[in-house]
C-alpha cells in the first residue's frame, strides 16, 4: 500500500476523560461478537472482495491491523493528538520520527541528560548519516534560544521529567521558542506518561513513548509511539512506518492496551509510594541527594507542578561513599528487583551508570557514578521503605 490512504488509521474519535477514554477509546465491544475487549487479529493478511476490495480498509498487517488500530486510536485519545503510530519499541518510533523529518545536514538539539539508548541513536546511528546533535541544559530555557539562534536545528529533543535525573523542562517555554525558530518540538513523554503530562496541549508537535514503560506497566511488553497534532506529519510518519516496518505486533497491541486501562490508578499509587520513598530517602544519612520533581527543593519542582498532574514514580538518589557504596545498594534490596526498565506495577533498583545509561559513559550526558534509579512500583508503601532502609549503609 502507498502512503496509507484509505488505511484504517490512530486517528482520535471521541471524547471523555482521561480514565474513560483509557477503557472506551478505540475499545468499542467487537461488533461481530461483541466482546468488550478488542480480540487480538494474529493474522498477516485479509480477504479482498475482488481486487482492491477491502474490507474495512484492512489489507496486511504492516500497513494496518485492527488491534494496533484500536491501540493507536486509543493514544491519540490520551494524548490529545490528531494520530498515533504504534511500533516495536521506543527506539522504532524515534528511529522512525527522525527519519520522517530530518535530511542530512539538519541538526538535532538534545537534553544534556537523556536515556542511553536515545543518545546512543543520534550518536552511533544518525550521525553517520549526517544529523548532527547537540547537547544543551534544555531546562534552561535561554540555553535554548541561544543555541537555536546559534545555528538553526530541525528538532529540539526533550524528555521530561529526564531519565536518569529527572530534570524538568518547561515545555511551553520550549514551545515558544521552537515556532520562533521553525524548529519541531519533540517531547519523550515516557516517565511521565500521559496520565501525568500531555505535551501536545503545550505546543510540542509530536509525543514518543516507550510504551514498554508505565503504558503497558506491567513489563511483560516491549514497544513504542509516536503521537502527532498535525495531520500531515502523521501521514508522512504512517508512510514510514509501513516502508520499513518496525510496527507493533497483534499481542505486543493488546497487551498494552490492557496495561492502559488501568494507567490513571496506577499513577496515582506510583505518585503516592514515589513521594513517600523520596521523603524517607531525603532524611536518611547515607543520602547525599535526592532526586524528586515532587520535592519543593528540586529546581524543577515549581514548572512540573504547573505542567503535570503529579509527580510520577521515578526517583533517583546519590549515595555517600560514592560508585562502590551505590552499587552495594542495589545488590542489597530484596523487595526492589535489580533491574533495567521501569514503569511496571513491581518496584525496580538499577546502577543507571554501569546498566541503562553505560552508553552515555565518557560523553557530556554522562551520569554520576553514586547515582541510583528507583521505578518506584505499586507495592505496600510500608514495604518499600522498609527495604531500602535495610539496604542502605548505617
Ligand atoms: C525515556 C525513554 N525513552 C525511550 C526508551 C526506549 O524505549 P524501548 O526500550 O521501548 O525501545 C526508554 C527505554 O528505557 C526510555 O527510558
Amino acid at each position: 500500500m502507498s502512503a496509507g490512504a484509505g488505511r484504517p488509521a490512530g486517528h482520535r474519535q471521541e471524547a471523555g476523560g482521561f480514565e474513560t477514554l483509557a477503557i472506551h477509546a478505540g475499545q468499542e465491544p467487537d461488533p461481530l461478537t461483541g466482546a468488550v475487549v478488542p480480540p487480538i487479529y494474529q493474522v498477516s493478511t485479509y480477504a479482498q472482495d475482488g481486487v482492491g476490495g477491502l474490507r474495512e480498509g484492512y489489507e496486511y498487517s504492516r500497513s494496518a491491523n485492527p488491534t494496533r488500530t484500536a491501540l493507536e486510536q486509543c493514544l491519540a485519545a490520551l494524548e490529545g493528538g490528531d494520530r498515533a503510530l504504534a511500533f516495536a519499541s521506543g527506539m522504532a518510533a524515534e528511529d522512525c520520527l527522525l527519519r520522517a523529518v530530518c535530511a542530512p545536514g539538519d541538526q538535532v538539539l538534545i537534553p544534556h541528560d537523556a536515556y542511553g539508548g536515545t543518545y546512543r541513536l543520534f550518536d552511533k546511528v544518525l550521525s553517520g548519516w549526517q544529523v548532527s546533535y547537540r547537547p544543551v541544559h534544555l531546562a534552561d530555557t535561554s540555553a535554548v534560544r541561544q543555541a537555536l539562534a546559534g545555528r538553526p536545528a530541525r528538532v529540539v529533543w526533550v524528555e521530561t521529567p529526564t531519565n536518569p535525573l529527572l530534570s524538568v523542562v518547561d515545555i511551553a517555554a520550549v514551545a515558544q521558542a521552537c515556532r520562533e525558530a521553525g524548529a519541531l518540538l519533540v517531547v519523550d513523554n515516557t516517565f511521565a506518561s500521559p496520565y501525568l503530562q500531555n505535551p501536545l496541549a503545550l505546543g510540542a508537535g509530536a509525543v514518543v513513548h516507550s510504551t514498554t514503560k508505565y503504558l503497558g506497566g506491567h513489563s511483560d511488553v516491549v514497544g513504542g509511539a509516536v503521537v502527532v497534532a498535525d495531520p500531515e506529519l502523521g501521514e508522512r510518519l504512517a508512510f514510514l512506518q509501513n516502508a520499513t516496518g518496525a510496527v507493533a505486533a497483534p499481542f505486543d497491541a493488546w497487551l498494552t492496551l490492557r496495561g492502559i486501562r488501568t494507567l490513571a490508578v496506577r499513577m496515582e499509587r506510583h505518585g503516592l509510594n514515589a513521594a513517600r520513598v523520596a521523603n524517607m530517602l531525603s532524611a536518611h544519612p547515607a543520602v547525599t541527594e535526592v532526586l524528586y520533581p515532587g520535592l519543593p527543593g528540586h529546581p524543577g519542582h515549581e514548572v512540573a507542578a504547573k505542567q503535570m498532574r503529579g509527580f510520577g514514580g521515578m526517583v533517583a538518589f546519590r549515595v555517600r561513599g560514592g560508585e562502590e557504596a551505590a552499587v552495594a545498594v542495589c545488590g542489597r534490596t530484596r523487595v526492589f528487583t535489580l533491574g533495567e526498565s521501569l514503569g511496571g506495577v513491581e518496584s525496580l533498583i538499577e546502577h543507571p551508570a554501569r546498566m541503562t545509561h553505560a552508553s552515555v559513559a565518557g560523553s557530556p550526558l554522562e551520569v554520576p557514578g553514586d547515582l541510583v534509579r528507583l521505578s518506584v512500583g505499586i507495592e505496600s508503601g510500608d514495604d518499600l521503605l522498609e527495604d531500602l532502609r535495610q539496604a542502605l549503609p548505617r
